[in-house]
């Protein structure tokens, strides 16, 4: 086992409080996120795993005007959703916050003045669309047109969701506004600028050092960098967002809501050093070489995360910057970008109400997007859980541990192994290795998959050696086999701990809890007594029978 701990900082995307997430956001950033924390919990590595709901910006005003509520009101909703949804999920935060807390407000504000008083701020006046019939100015999503690059009518003023460009609203073809639909003018209005330009060089050594990151993460953050960074409005026309700390523009200006959202990994470090009662406590993780800071985004958010944070984090001293980004690409339903907005794919609640949190865990996971854009069903999720979860793992588990509480009672002594016992258990060590250095490399797919081989591999143990014929003719063999096939799951079943916290949590119980990433041998005497199956089994016709019932009704 590594002797010192390591700093790790598990930084989560703050999920938009403006509507409900889908399984899209579940997979390509939630789940990978608390996997990869638990496999550094289990290794002993000291974890801060940190995020919120980004409740500012224009995702929130633009769906507040849409049902005349207040965007404090969306955000008490969904918020609240969320925050349910990762208690039934089984997400092990240190942290989860959200982005209109008093401290957050103060940590950004500190940030945009030390970047002032640096020198990476500026004022500018520039014109920007403005609304003659509504007598206002139309921020990002406020503004709608075709896209510069794609050709896409629906493209958004700050992002297009069909080829993830970020763009600037004035290079939208044939902007309208979302508000009146009128074809809005253009007005000079003075903003702040972050002067991104400043750090092309120290971005430019920051990529290239990196090493071991997913080929299509950093070959999308260098492409961008390649044509240089422009500075960019770190302010807007706007009265939701955070109150600048100075106030020489006047009153309607609020922080941009991307300037302010990153920030929160460090604001959030901070509220969690409060809460934990030693308000020094997050420098052990951002004013420490010897840290490691992994960021969980899908792969719209890589040029924010890879690129302007670091520029941000760079410009207002010395803070450690960000050592990985995996980075995912998309889930696609049935063909489609999953989008909640859209109506394409499940929501994370209608995946909750379908299947057991660690099927829908499992699931996910053997299909995390990690290089390339994954396809998912409802039929997909129920083959994963039934021909694979229940088929392999469940039903290996309840075998073992059936027969041992049947024949034994407990852990039966075990004494003169024979070859065939000791390699199945040095292969359950060979494979948990495996899962530890791909875990490390978040390769979490490959990684699960390990598991689910070891699995594999001792139910052909357990077929091949038959303890259930041997009961009777040679109950002392019947015992040997038994036993090492229950010390093989106990292996096993560490493999799985990142990614099933419920079951894990139900074999803890049986078996005692999981100490480390190694097997330890069940101490023989240990009571088993008979299991309770540890997943259901999904009936996809019936499922499939109510989701189209719903569509129809
Ligand atoms: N709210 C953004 C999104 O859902 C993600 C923000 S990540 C953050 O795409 F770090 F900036 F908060
Ligand atoms: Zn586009």
């Amino acid at each position: 086992m590594s002797s010192t701990p390591t700093p790790v900082l598990v930084a989560v995307a703050w999920p938009y409080a403006s509507g409900s997430r889908h399984l899209g956001h579940l997979a390509g950033a939630y789940l990978p996120a608390d996997v990869f924390a638990r496999h550094q919990r289990m290794k002993g590595n000291e974890v801060l795993m940190v995020s919120g709901s980004d409740v500012h910006g224009t995702p929130i005003t633009v769906r507040a005007d849409a049902e005349g509520v207040t965007p404090q009101d969306i955000v008490d909703r969904y918020h609240g959703e969320i925050v349910r949804q990762w208690d039934e999920l089984g997400m092990s935060w240190d942290l989860y916050t959200t982005t209109g807390t008093e401290n957050h407000a103060k940590v950004t504000q500190e940030m945009f003045l030390a970047q002032l008083e640096n020198g990476h701020i500026d004022k500018r006046t520039s014109d920007q669309y403005f609304d003659a019939e509504a007598q206002r100015f139309l921020p990002d999503r406020y503004i709608e047109g075709t896209c510069p690059h794609c050709s896409y009518d629906e493209a958004r003023g700050d992002q297009c969701d069909n080829c993830g460009r970020t763009l600037d609203a004035t290079e939208l073809i044939d902007p309208r506004s979302k508000i009146t639909g009128s074809a809005p003018e253009l007005r000079a209005t003075e903003h702040f600028y972050y002067r991104y330009s400043d750090f092309n060089d120290q971005l430019g050594e920051f990529l290239g050092a990196k090493q071991g990151w997913r080929p299509h993460v950093l070959n999308f953050a260098k492409g961008w960098l390649e044509e240089g960074l422009h500075d960019r409005a770190i302010t807007r026309d706007l009265d939701w967002g955070i109150e600048l700390p100075v106030d020489d523009l006047g009153p309607g200006k609020r922080i941009y809501v991307w300037y302010d959202a990153v920030i929160g990994y460090l604001s959030a470090s901070k509220e969690w050093a409060q809460r934990e009662g030693d308000d020094e406590l997050w420098k052990h993780w951002w004013e420490n070489d010897d840290s490691r800071h992994v960021y969980f985004v899908g792969k719209d958010n890589i040029p924010f995360h890879c690129l302007f944070w670091p520029a941000q984090l760079m410009g207002a001293g010395e803070l450690h910057v960000p050592d990985d980004v995996p980075a995912n690409q998309y889930i696609t339903f049935k063909g489609g970008k999953a989008s909640a907005s859209r109506g394409v794919g499940l929501t994370v609640q209608e995946g909750l109400d379908l299947f057991q949190a660690d099927g829908l865990r499992y699931a996910l996971a053997a299909n995390f997007p990690e290089q390339s854009d994954t396809d998912i069903s409802i039929e997909e999720i129920a083959r994963r859980i039934n021909e694979e979860l229940v088929a392999t793992w469940g039903n290996l588990v309840n075998r073992v541990l059936s027969m041992v509480a049947k024949n034994h009672g407990d852990q039966p002594a075990c004494d003169g192994r024979s070859a065939e016992d000791e390699a199945i258990l040095a292969r359950v060590d060979e494979l948990l290795a495996l899962a530890d250095a791909q875990l490390g490399r978040v390769e979490l797919r490959a990684a699960l998959r390990s598991a689910m081989d070891a699995a594999a591999e001792v139910n052909a143990y357990l077929n091949a050696t038959e303890p259930w014929k041997l009961a009777k003719a040679d109950p002392e063999r019947a015992g040997v086999v038994l036993a090492t096939a229950l010390d093989a799951i106990n292996g096993v079943r560490v493999g799985f701990a990142p990614y099933l916290p419920f079951s894990s949590a139900l074999l803890d119980e049986a078996l005692g809890p999981v100490a480390g990433w190694q097997r330890v041998p069940v101490a023989p005497g240990t009571p088993i007594a008979k299991p309770t199956p540890l997943f259901v089994k999904v009936d996809v016709d019936e499922i499939l029978a109510e989701d189209t019932a719903d569509e129809t009704a």
